[in-house]
């Protein structure tokens, strides 16, 4: 499917606020796979459509993942609505027929983070976090960090993340510690500002 076709599809399946907030996240992936080399049209697609199924009701998302086979952890059953991402990985390649693995796993990663995340990965996470709707404390620095160092940008995004969720009392998911832990293994000049 076309850009423009994705789009079409993409307004029918969400609100105009969220449809705008994806569309404003493809355009800060592609500015961000400019910068630092990455495929600009996989950034862009993958940026549309990395909600594809936050609007999806929480039982149905359930359903989705038994249907779909998605092994779901304890936190997911408690917090349907993370499963967004893993089902909406899934949707997205039957529903678009967008069959590229990159593009399936940074919509796969773009809620919680992982292990070893590659570029177009770290690109979506960050742009799904900067983009100019965006306005928690804290965002124009990981704006200006995002502009230079997506590495540590991706450590002040994971730990704004984690800091929330326990100031929330929320359940933190096993995959957002998986993820900064690997970063600093990657990055150990990170490690103990
Ligand atoms: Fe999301
Ligand atoms: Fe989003």
């Amino acid at each position: 499917m076309q850009y423009t076709d994705l789009v079409k599809k993409l307004k029918n399946k969400l609100s105009e606020k969220r449809f705008l907030h994806s569309v404003a996240v493809s355009k800060a992936a592609v500015e961000l796979a400019q910068l630092y080399g990455a495929d600009t049209v996989k950034a862009q697609i993958a940026g549309l459509l990395h909600d594809y199924a936050k609007e999806i009701p929480n039982n149905l998302l359930l359903h989705q993942a038994l249907t779909f086979g998605i092994v779901m952890d304890d936190i997911e059953r408690h917090e349907p609505v993370l499963l967004h991402a893993k089902v909406g990985a899934v949707l997205v390649a039957v529903e678009c027929q967008m069959y590229d693995p990159e593009i399936t796993q940074a919509i796969r990663l773009h809620t919680t983070g992982g292990k070893n995340m590659s570029l177009l990965d770290k690109i979506i996470f960050l742009a799904d976090f900067i983009e100019p709707s965006r306005s928690f404390t804290g965002v124009e620095d990981l704006r200006k960090l995002t502009a230079v160092d997506i590495d540590r940008a991706m450590l002040f995004a994971y730990n704004h993340t984690l800091k929330h969720i326990v100031d929330k009392n929320a359940l933190l998911h096993p995959d957002t510690i998986a993820g900064r832990n690997s970063l600093l293994i990657e990055r150990p000049n990170l490690c103990y500002k």
